[in-house]
């Protein structure tokens, strides 16, 4: 069913404001009808996000594009933030890991004088957690964002009560430059409803990785209604239980297709439209302890030597709070007093938005992280090991979403401080 647009996009679409924009509108317009919308709706959100960071070498026909967009003037009408940086030169790496980055990065500087063309918020505003307060990206409550990056798309949605879809890297950047995006899916009440009602049954508090992990594998991309939370996070969305669900948003989102979930008495579509949020005939996925163990025993260990000592560990796959960076201070220092030690025995990184670290660097928690031997990075981990050196190397992570698209290995939170500060191997 062709779309039925407005005289305004309908003179774009005809070229009447310049060749460029009339490919974006092309493009939305094709985008939409594949997913059977009927029309535009306008981006109410008051900045983007961009999920494509990297500036690598093969994306010639991207930077292409950008280049004619900005040499017509076809900018973003919206400032935007972007996914973390693929590359820091704190983080660990071998001569010919850098070797490799440098040529498969070659063309990161270029790149990014582009995205400033096009309107990136600020020099440092490269991180998957836009929404936090010290980054300013925060959409409100009903907000239409044109936002790619799942785990940031699946935090809009579900716990900012947002409304946008889990766009791809380009037609993200097509919105913000139209001012509009189609109307379907997550956008609609009808597309936010649940197929799936998700029962949390654990007799203690789930980690939040893997419980992401168990909903994604389960229900894909229909939106879970997940009961039984209240228990273990409150009913208030407290900064803890934020951080929480960012973490197993985006477990979900990547472990299987989520873009919006639900959490009984607490996110605010739930809080608005309670049970009739959940679809006639959905479905029951009971979560108790069992079947978390289950998950977690089916993570695929693809090391070559599966015992092999880690030679670097990543923690913050979304980016980390200041109020986690603060909770893992304290965590590490701990265990290295109780393991008789001063620095963390295996090279690691704490990642997080710039902006973040540069408040967080500015409390006494962060001189005392230094001490441990631990770096803090605004990279993006799944970046940095994406590639065949990197593959090869013996990497820890409590990140579902980093296990999942690397070779990295999967260790819950506590298991990770044991390993960091010498307690076990
Ligand atoms: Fe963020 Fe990169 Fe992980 S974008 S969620 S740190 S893969």
């Amino acid at each position: 069913m062709p779309m039925r647009l407005t005289a305004e996009e309908r003179d774009i679409l005809d070229g009447k404001k310049g060749a460029s924009l009339a490919k974006v509108m092309k493009t939305l317009v094709m985008y939409g009808e594949a997913f059977d919308a009927e029309k535009m709706t306008p981006i109410t959100g008051a900045h983007g996000h961009l999920v494509t960071s990297v500036g690598l070498g093969v994306m010639k026909p991207v930077f292409a594009l950008l280049d004619s967009l900005i040499a017509e003037g076809v900018v973003s009408g919206q400032k935007f933030t972007v996914d973390p940086r693929p590359l820091d030169g704190k983080v660990p790496a071998g001569f010919l890991q850098k070797f490799f980055f440098k040529i498969m990065y070659s063309k990161q500087a270029d790149y990014e004088a582009q995205l400033r063309k096009l309107g990136l918020i600020r020099d440092d505003g490269f991180t998957c957690t836009c929404y936090m307060n010290e980054v300013g990206n925060a959409p409100k409550h009903g907000d239409i964002l044109s936002w790619a990056e799942s785990s940031a798309v699946v935090y809009a949605n579900s716990v900012l009560g947002a409304r946008c879809n889990r766009n791809s890297g380009i037609i993200e950047l097509f919105g913000s430059i139209a001012g509009c995006v189609p109307r379907f899916g997550l956008l609609t009440d009808e597309g936010r409803k649940a197929a799936w009602i998700v029962e949390v049954k654990t007799t203690k508090k789930p980690e939040a990785q893997l419980l992401g992990s168990a909903i994604g594998m389960k229900v894909m991309d229909a939106v879970p209604f997940i009961r039984g939370l209240n228990d273990w996070i409150g009913r208030e969305l407290t900064q803890e239980a934020k951080d929480y669900l960012k973490d197993m948003g985006a477990a979900a989102a990547s472990n299987g297709a989520v873009g919006l979930y639900h959490v009984e008495n607490m996110t605010p579509d739930a809080t608005e439209r309670g049970l009739s949020l959940i679809l006639p005939g959905a479905q029951t996925y009971v979560i108790d302890d069992a079947e978390l163990a289950r998950v977690e025993r089916e993570y695929p260990v693809i090391w070559k030597d599966k015992a092999a000592a880690p030679k670097l560990c990543f923690v913050g796959c979304p980016h980390l709070s200041q109020a986690q960076l603060a909770a893992w201070t304290d965590n590490v220092c701990a265990a290295l007093e109780k393991n008789g030690k001063e620095k963390v025995s295996v090279p690691t990184v704490f990642t997080a938005a710039p902006a973040v670290l540069e408040a967080f660097n500015k409390t006494g928690a962060a001189a005392r992280l230094a001490k441990t031997g631990v770096i803090t990075s605004g990279i993006c981990p799944l970046m940095y090991m994406n590639n065949p050196l990197c593959g090869k190397m013996p990497v820890i992570t409590n990140s579902n979403k980093l296990r999942t698209y690397t070779t990295a290995r999967y260790y819950r939170d506590e298991e990770i401080v044991e390993k960091i500060t010498g307690g076990s191997k």
